[in-house]
């Protein structure tokens, strides 16, 4: 497969490029200087682009077979960013051929009971809130798409740099959590789970919940 990959100099997306590469597909990575660092492999192409530009989008994703985000907003900028290169990402696509995206997204609006998402419950991080709602508000805007296939994937609650075990669970709209209670997925394991979507195409049209 050809996939184009935005926010490839990212902690996640350098993980998901690393395993797409591994399995032997091609990938574009995006980043707005075009410098994606750590990356050496003959199936990889560095370039710059802005995410919250639909030419931008349309003119990179051309010739792929599909798209590929670990998008997030800077430390600086503005959490609303999100929904503008969702957005930008569904207008891009929708001037080109490529019909797929796989989308990096938040845990904070998967549900941990029938009628409580994770940001709804009291051991929420103040200091998060606004940037999983700003997640939240991509989702709707992405789950208003019928006419391009999309697939949302949400990290556990913990999600941080560690080993590649190969092994995850996923439920569809819902926070993942292990025996011990805990929600969570190395950064390697959670490309593990986002290659295997690429490449199966089971969970379209759905946010998915992945952890361990
Ligand atoms: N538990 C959770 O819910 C959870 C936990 C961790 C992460 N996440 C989410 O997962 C996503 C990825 O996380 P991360 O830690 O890998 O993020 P990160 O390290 O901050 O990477 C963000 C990526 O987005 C790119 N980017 C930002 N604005 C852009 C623009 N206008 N045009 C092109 N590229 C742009 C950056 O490229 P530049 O090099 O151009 O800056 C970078 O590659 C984020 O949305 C984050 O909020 C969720």
């Amino acid at each position: 497969m050809n996939v184009l990959l935005l926010g490839a100099s990212g902690r996640i997306g350098q993980r998901i490029a690393t395993e797409l590469l591994e399995r032997g597909h091609d990938v574009t990575g995006v980043s707005r200087n075009g410098d994606v660092e750590g990356i050496d492999d003959p199936g990889f192409e560095a370039v710059a682009g802005d995410a919250t530009d639909p030419d931008s989008i349309a003119a990179l994703a051309a010739g792929h077979d599909a798209v590929a985000s670990a998008l997030g907003p800077g430390e600086d900028e503005d959490v609303d960013r999100l929904s503008e290169m969702a957005t930008a990402l569904i207008d891009g696509l929708r001037e080109t051929p490529v019909d797929r995206f796989v989308w990096t997204g938040g845990a904070g609006g998967l549900a941990v009971d029938s009628d409580t998402k994770l940001i709804e419950t009291d051991e929420f991080p103040d200091e998060l809130v606004a940037l999983a709602q700003a997640h939240i508000d991509a989702l709707e805007i992405i789950r208003d798409v019928d006419d391009l296939r999309w697939s949302y994937l949400a990290p556990p609650a913990r999600i941080e740099p560690g080993e590649r075990t190969g092994e995850y669970r996923t439920a569809a709209g819902q926070l993942v959590v292990d025996d011990d209670g805990e929600s969570q997925i190395s950064m390697a394991d959670f490309a593990v789970a986002f290659a295997d979507e690429l490449e199966t195409d089971e969970a379209v049209h759905t946010q998915l919940g992945v952890g361990y």
